[in-house]
């Protein structure tokens, strides 16, 4: 069998940078070399695409950029087999690559930017396409698409950035007329709970509403809901039969699930499986397929949802779907697949194979 190429690309002009050095670490480290060749974009901060040849711990200790190992990359649309290209000594030498990995989160990589490049070129990528991505990504417009489909969740409020510039200390009057406090502020699309804000009182609401529109041109306002975070893996098998993975639940440990919560503080606790009724857990497993298949998801998927009460009065809320979830080898995603039986490696090779245009 030939060995197929694979390009990792990690890092991105996004606030959720160093998880995807920690992810593509986590797939350098248990990807198949008996099946598959390597080659490693990384992208800084500042969005500037290079190709990188030096050690992985490297990547893993943020400091590939300034490495001496990387030379930059230029992307060609018209080429789907080779679609990006170094110059070395004058001459142009174009990158043959088979399938394109996007490991990494958030803005201008999740959210069917880079998704859409590579469909325009026709090389085959891992994960949902364009469309899919940049509606998942988008918080107010997956809500939107849900309510009309059943699926249970937050009663919601979306305001544009132009609106709360203009009537951020007004709003409260919308807010209280469909709310009691506490709510939950938060951009419609972003990620690792940057721009989010638990608002207890009207005196909160005007801050949390211009910190949330920092970040999104959209703003999102939500009913809070009082219950336990519940996490669930969707992924294509070979053969394109949809599988959910057992639940996993995140006690933040803290007042919400926040970014020092999810990065900085020990204190969020895991538990695989979630500590939920099995009729619960089956409920998620196919509200989740349903969200993924209604949003147009191809590859895999991590389906958020509250479950709020307890034994026979559990209740299941949809929360939010991320089209390229954490994936370090303790991140969620991986452990629950491996939990249901499909090994961090295998899962990297049914990626792969999955790969579409
Ligand atoms: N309506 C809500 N009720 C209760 N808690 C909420 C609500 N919305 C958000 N939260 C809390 O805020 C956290 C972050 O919100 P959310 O998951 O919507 O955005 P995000 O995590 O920034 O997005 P991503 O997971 O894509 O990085 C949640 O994990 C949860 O702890
Ligand atoms: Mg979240």
């Amino acid at each position: 069998m030939r060995k197929k190429t694979v390009c990792l690309i990690f890092g991105g002009k996004s606030t959720e940078y160093e998880v995807s050095l920690q992810s593509v670490t986590g797939v350098l480290n248990n990807i198949d070399r008996n099946r598959y060749d390597i080659i490693t974009i990384g992208v800084t901060r500042e969005g500037r695409f290079y190709l990188y040849d030096g050690p992985r711990e490297k990547i893993e200790d943020g400091t590939w950029c300034t490495s001496g190992n990387i030379t930059p990359v230029f992307f060609d649309p018209s080429n789907p087999d080779a679609p990006f290209a170094i110059v070395t000594g004058g001459d142009v030498k174009q990158l043959q690559i088979d399938c394109i990995f996007p490991v990494m989160h958030g803005k201008n990589c999740e959210d069917g930017t880079l998704q859409g490049m590579f469909s325009l070129a026709g090389v085959p990528y891992v994960g949902c396409g364009c469309t899919a991505s940049a509606i998942c990504m988008d918080k107010a417009t997956a809500k939107n698409i849900l309510s009309t489909h059943g699926i249970p969740q937050a009663k919601y409020l979306c305001f544009t950035a132009d609106e709360i510039d203009r009537r951020a200390d007004t709003l409260y009057e919308v807010v209280e007329e469909n709310f009691s406090y506490p709510v939950f502020v938060k951009p419609s699309a972003a990620g690792s709970s940057v721009g989010v804000t638990k608002v207890k009182s009207r005196a909160d609401l005007p801050a949390a509403l211009r910190c949330a529109s920092i970040h999104d041109r959209k703003v999102l306002i939500e009913e809070f809901i009082d219950g336990r975070e519940i996490e669930i893996a969707v992924l294509h098998e070979p053969d394109g039969t949809i599988i959910a993975s057992e639940c996993g639940e995140i006690d933040p440990g803290s007042e919400f699930y926040d970014y020092a919560a999810k990065y900085i503080n020990d204190t969020a606790k895991y538990y695989v499986p979630a500590r939920i009724e099995k009729s619960t857990q089956k409920k998620i497993a196919a509200i989740a397929k349903k969200v993924f298949v209604t949003l147009g998801c191809r590859g895999f998927a991590r389906v958020d949802f509250f479950v709020r009460g307890h034994g026979d009065g559990e209740e299941v809320i949809f929360n939010e779907i991320n089209t390229i979830p954490g994936f370090t080898s303790i991140s969620m995603y991986p452990r629950l697949m491996e939990y249901s039986g499909v090994p961090y490696s295998e899962l990297i090779t049914w990626l792969i194979e999955g790969a579409g245009t």
